[in-house]
């Protein structure tokens, strides 16, 4: 499918990944509505080759996501796109106290699951009234697809890169949080898919393993290692293989995670097969 002339909204375009994802979409001729709560995100404006509304403020909040929403819509005339990047981490652990685990849980949960949540629900209604489908692209993390998660042993996972085949699922100790407001996002995954697959809407969510970011340098202090810093997937990457998957149009792939793991090339691999949503369920129609 030819991308140019559709319009995106891409969440956290500021740097890092959501960066990387409008910029692709630039050069392949996509108009943008990109937001943030850094003001850098006004500098897309100026910065990429093809129209571009910019603003700033906070996912988790409604007003924020129905001013650039409604303003996409003004601005441009249609909505095709959403991608719903915007994504914080921070620690937390089993036995935090209960006033620190309140405030991880409006930072991780308001921006990791409610702004995905609140976006879809601003975007959908316009989708839907438009009657010519849609792509919705949540990002997660391979925290939980990483393989034996949580149904199926990963296809490749005799040659795989951690050595200690099966990888465990999750994060870590450090990780609850975080990892909960991700696997959260598999309810709007399958729930969202099937119920627009009548529309000729896709859903799909991208699941990577460490890739080169403003949040992955700063777990390092802005100072890797050479060797680290090797290691890491690159956005640029991930965002190619957005387009590529944007590309394959309305009876391409539906409800998957996709994942991208360190240690193997960035690519988008076929499908796999799943349990939650049956390929009946999310067939889009061949009209759409
Ligand atoms: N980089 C990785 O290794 C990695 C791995 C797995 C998943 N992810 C996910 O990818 C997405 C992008 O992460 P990244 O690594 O590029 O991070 P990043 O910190 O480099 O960029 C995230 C962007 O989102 C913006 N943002 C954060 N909270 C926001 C809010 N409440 N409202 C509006 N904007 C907000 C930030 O200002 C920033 O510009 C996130 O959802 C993250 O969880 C990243």
């Amino acid at each position: 499918m030819d991308l140019s002339g559709k319009t995106a909204i891409v969440t956290g375009a500021a740097v890092g990944l959501g960066r990387a994802y409008a910029q692709a979409l630039a050069d392949v001729g996509v108009n943008l509505a990109v937001c943030d709560l850094r003001d850098e995100v006004h500098d897309l404006v100026n910065e990429l080759a093809t129209p571009t509304k910019a603003w700033q403020g906070n996912v988790a909040d409604p007003n924020h996501v129905k001013t650039v929403v409604d303003g996409a819509k003004d601005h441009f005339g249609q909505i095709d796109i959403l991608i719903n990047n915007a994504g914080v981490w921070g620690g937390s652990f089993a036995k935090d106290n209960l006033d620190k685990s309140i405030e991880d849980y409006e930072l991780l949960i308001g921006t990791n699951l409610k702004g995905e949540y609140l976006f879809g629900r601003a975007v959908i209604p316009i989708l839907i009234e438009q009657r010519h489908g849609g792509e919705i692209v949540n990002i997660a993390t391979d925290h939980m697809v990483t393989c034996g998660a949580p149904w199926q042993v990963c296809p490749s996972a005799s040659s795989c890169p951690w050595g200690d085949s099966p990888r465990a699922t999750g994060g870590g100790d450090t990780m609850d949080l975080y990892d909960a407001s991700k696997w959260a996002l598999n309810g709007l995954l399958y729930g969202w898919a099937k119920a627009l697959a009548p529309h000729g809407i896709r859903v799909n969510q991208f699941c990577m393993g460490a890739t080169d970011s403003n949040m992955l340098r700063s777990f390092h202090n802005f100072k890797p290692s050479p060797e680290e810093e090797a290691s890491w997937m690159r956005a640029e990457d991930n965002a190619r293989v957005l387009i590529e998957m944007l590309e394959e149009g309305p009876q391409g792939r539906n409800a998957q995670n996709i994942n991208f793991c360190v240690g193997r090339p960035v690519k988008l691999e076929p499908p796999l097969e799943q349990i939650y949503v049956r390929p009946h369920q999310v067939q889009l129609s061949k009209e759409s």
